[in-house]
């Protein structure tokens, strides 16, 4: 049973009916845009490494990721012992939410802040406290103004997933120096190697200077190894014991920590994708902004567009008519305010344009 201080009814839990998934009515393949993944498969240096280490499987992986914490601390020069790896970045964002706040806490997002946020909350039981959010963007002074004494953490994904929006270096910069330092600050990276390697590089930076500041990555976004589970964060040393001891042993297992350092091994081809994926994405909101869609600017791998600024059942049908007619599967996410969008990945160039048919076709019949 939920405690009563507990806010309830974020999401709304599916039904097992609810899960299992549609078949396609004409039999044609589903390309799932819904989960903000990759669409390429790991290079051949990655499906090595996997091999490898799958050939080894009889042997726990490192309990610690030592080789995987050395290779990030190389690739982004940071300090290893200041780096804890986790089962996905999610597994990292839930221990700092259950080390660092409990019952009768506070926890400040953003409006459309990340979902897994306010289920963070819940979870421990901390009051979620959400800041208006205008232009479908992170509003830093009035996250500020939110944070009393009560306020244990501040999640700020940036960009963030659904709207794809962020806030300036300049803007993150403020909010460390303005928050008090029993508030701990936490900057969720998962999309930042879309937006460029200096952003990645000033946020670290930012981290390193302020005791209570931690920032997350992730491997499965632009890396594209969203199945193997693993990310990272950078925090200050005095937080490193206590993350370690509300991490389960061998969370990340040696096929993933093997792949993730060959990933990391081969930037350049990392580097090479998410350009592609950024032209894309390009390509694919002039086309909708000249079908009439509002489209939110984003800084990731997806698009957050409303086909109809006045009636959000236009973007029901949408989303049914991508899936019957295409195979695609689109992500609605029901928030409050943002029922009228409907949020995709970028895929192939291939399936982008198919995509843009797709919805081209569902335009004109409407
Ligand atoms: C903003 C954001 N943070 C974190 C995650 C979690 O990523 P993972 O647990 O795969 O590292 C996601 C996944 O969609 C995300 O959108």
């Amino acid at each position: 049973m939920m405690s009563e201080n507990r806010p309830h009814g974020y999401i709304q839990p599916l039904t097992v009916r609810q899960r299992v998934s549609r078949p396609q009515p004409k039999g044609l393949p589903v390309i799932n845009l819904s989960f903000n993944e990759l669409p390429y498969p790991p290079s051949q240096s990655v499906l090595t490494a996997i091999q490898s280490a799958t050939s080894h499987a009889n042997s726990y992986g490192n309990p610690t990721c030592e080789l995987l914490r050395a290779a990030i601390g190389n690739a982004y020069q940071l300090d290893p012992d200041c780096i804890v790896c986790g089962n996905g970045s999610e597994e990292l964002l839930d221990i700092i939410g259950r080390c660092f706040a409990g019952g009768g806490d506070e926890i400040v997002i953003s409006e459309y802040g990340y979902i897994l946020f306010p289920i963070l909350a819940n979870r421990v039981g901390a009051k979620l406290i959400k800041t208006n959010e205008p232009h479908y963007t992170t509003h830093i002074d009035n996250v500020l103004d939110a944070v009393t004494e009560n306020t244990r953490i501040v999640f700020l994904a940036n960009p963030n997933n659904p709207t794809g929006t962020m806030v300036s270096e300049a803007e993150l910069r403020r909010l460390a120096q303005g928050l008090p330092s029993h508030t701990i600050l936490v900057l969720d990276l998962a999309y930042s190697e879309f937006v460029s390697t200096s952003y990645i590089a000033n946020v670290h930076s930012l981290a390193s200077e302020f005791n209570n500041v931690v920032i997350t990555q992730t491997f499965s976004k632009a890396f594209g190894l969203a199945g193997l589970r693993v990310g990272w964060c950078y925090a200050p040393d005095w937080m490193i014991p206590t993350l370690y001891a509300a991490r389960g042993m061998g969370t990340v297992n040696a096929a993933a920590q093997a792949a993730a350092i060959a990933a990391l091994d081969d930037r350049d081809a990392m580097l090479a994708r998410v350009s592609t994926i950024v032209a894309e994405k390009q390509r694919v909101a002039s086309a909708l902004l000249s079908m009439g869609f509002e489209v939110i600017p984003s800084e990731t791998n997806f698009l957050l567009v409303a086909p109809s600024a006045d009636h959000r059942e236009v973007a029901d049908e949408l989303a049914a008519h991508l899936f019957e007619h295409a195979g695609f599967l689109v992500n609605q996410t029901r928030e409050a305010g943002l029922e009228r969008f409907i949020r995709f990945s970028l895929s192939l160039p291939e399936h982008n344009t198919s995509l843009l048919e797709s919805v081209r076709t569902f335009m004109e019949s409407g």
